[in-house]
């Protein structure tokens, strides 16, 4: 039987705030400091990506608290229009956030950019970025198939917009709210579903409800003043911990200085409502995000957990396959329902997730915007063969289970971890006991 038990300080700083910060650190006038920057890959190519476009940048690593090393990057920057034209492309790796979102900023920007990714990156879908950039003036190209290379050839003389986001997307509210901050006047993005809001929040932009939608006011060429971010430990990774927390008996493990974002740790109130064993302590707030500590305690109780609410869906869209994996492993079910946004990710994580619980002897039926995990049929001897498609967060979310259950999991391509969580291994390492 495995135990796990610790005192966790080393989350990975978030990865939504650490790219916001790197770029509206790029965005604003003056020196801004960023403490406790992400080392995951993807933030790092955020960094590479405006270093290419003229951005001057430096990072560092400094001993932090407990012996811990906390990463430091300085970005100076004259403000808006501060980027150069590239002689390479945009290499964006894994990152669809840097993608995406960077695309809205170099649309204002008078000269000629590519964006390029890796094989995963370069199948995901950027109709969502090209189409409001078009509208509001910027010349967008894509492949035949709607993918990247993004060709872009921007404009200073952006038009602002009226943006009703098609899909509860954060990646395309922030990537319109960046091109909408050079544009000749105000924007109003209008966000029928909630979506992680930290770029609202990190420019202090007004944001208005509306017959139940938001509202954020985006002013065109305002100058925006340099400010230090902190960034708290990612909720996204330790939604990790926690899923190793509640399948393994008798652990208990306090994980420090989460943000707990309401827009990103709805799994909190999913699995609480679930009966895990779950509490909050030292809740505060530091730079506009609410941070606590989170102790879960392992406890037999919990439900299966049924995701379907749409809005709910929004908020916990990096965490279901954990949520899933959690559920087939603790009850024997689990259902999915208005997720279709699933499917585009780093890997179609509704596939990926099906066909490996297959693996593991899960009956499961997969359907256009969700599946369902019936009842565990068979539990397979020896090694497991499991598919991580190449994406971060299906890899983790079985590793989780093998470790919790002592199942033998063969997990291919198993570096991926590296997108968002570097020290993932050494971490369960240091919490078995
Ligand atoms: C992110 C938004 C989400 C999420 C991704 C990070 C962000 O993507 O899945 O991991 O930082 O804005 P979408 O905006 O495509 O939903």
């Amino acid at each position: 039987m495995r135990v796990f038990k610790g005192d966790v300080t080393s989350l990975p700083p978030d990865k939504s705030i650490s790219h916001r910060a790197a770029l509206i650190g790029a965005l604003s006038e003056g020196i801004t400091e960023i403490t406790n920057f992400s080392g995951g890959y993807d933030n790092q190519s955020t960094l590479s990506v405006l270093k290419d476009a003229g951005i001057t940048l430096m990072q560092e690593e400094t001993a932090g608290p407990s012996g811990r090393t906390v990463r430091r990057v300085v970005i100076e920057s004259g403000g808006l229009w501060s980027f150069r034209a590239s002689s390479v492309p945009l290499m964006c790796n894994n990152s669809g956030s840097t993608m995406r979102m960077f695309a809205g900023i170099l649309a204002a920007q008078p000269f000629s950019s590519e964006l390029i990714g890796d094989a995963s990156l370069m199948k995901r879908p950027m109709k969502r970025v090209a189409d409001p950039l078009r509208l509001m003036g910027a010349d967008v190209e894509l492949s035949v198939s709607g993918t990247a290379p993004i060709r872009i050839n921007g404009t200073r003389e952006l038009k602002p917009i009226e943006y009703r986001l098609p899909v509860p997307s954060a990646q395309v509210k922030s990537l319109v709210a960046f091109a909408a901050l050079h544009a000749d006047g105000e924007s109003r993005i209008i966000e029928p579903l909630r979506s992680r809001d930290h770029t609202e929040v990190m420019l202090g932009l007004e944001t208005i409800e509306r017959n139940g939608e938001r509202v954020i006011v985006v002013p065109g060429r305002k100058s925006i003043p340099a400010k230090p971010f902190y960034i708290p430990a990612d909720p996204s990774a330790a939604c990790f911990i926690v899923a190793l927390g509640l399948l393994a008996v008798s652990s208990e493990i306090m994980i420090r200085d989460v943000c707990l974002n309401p827009t990103r740790a709805a799994f909190l109130d999913i699995l609480s409502e679930a009966g895990a064993g779950l509490s909050i302590e030292n809740r505060r707030v530091i730079g506009g995000e609410v941070i606590g500590d989170i102790l879960v305690r392992n406890n037999t109780g919990l439900e299966p957990l049924l995701i379907s609410d749409p809005g709910l869906v929004a908020c916990v869209i990096d965490e279901i396959p954990m949520l899933a994996v959690l559920s087939a492993f603790a009850t024997g079910r689990f259902e999915l329902h208005n997720a279709a946004e699933l499917r585009t990710k780093e890997s179609d994580r509704i596939d990926a997730l099906a066909v490996n619980l297959e693996r593991l002897g899960f009956d499961c039926e997969q359907y256009p915007d969700g599946f369902i995990v019936k009842s565990r049929v068979r539990t397979p001897s020896g090694t497991v063969v499991i598919e991580s498609f190449d994406d971060h967060r299906i890899a983790m979310s079985f590793a989780i289970a093998g470790k919790a259950t002592g199942s033998v999991l063969d997990i291919t391509d198993i570096d991926v971890v590296g997108v968002s969580f570097p020290n993932f291994f050494e971490l369960l390492e240091s919490l078995e006991v």
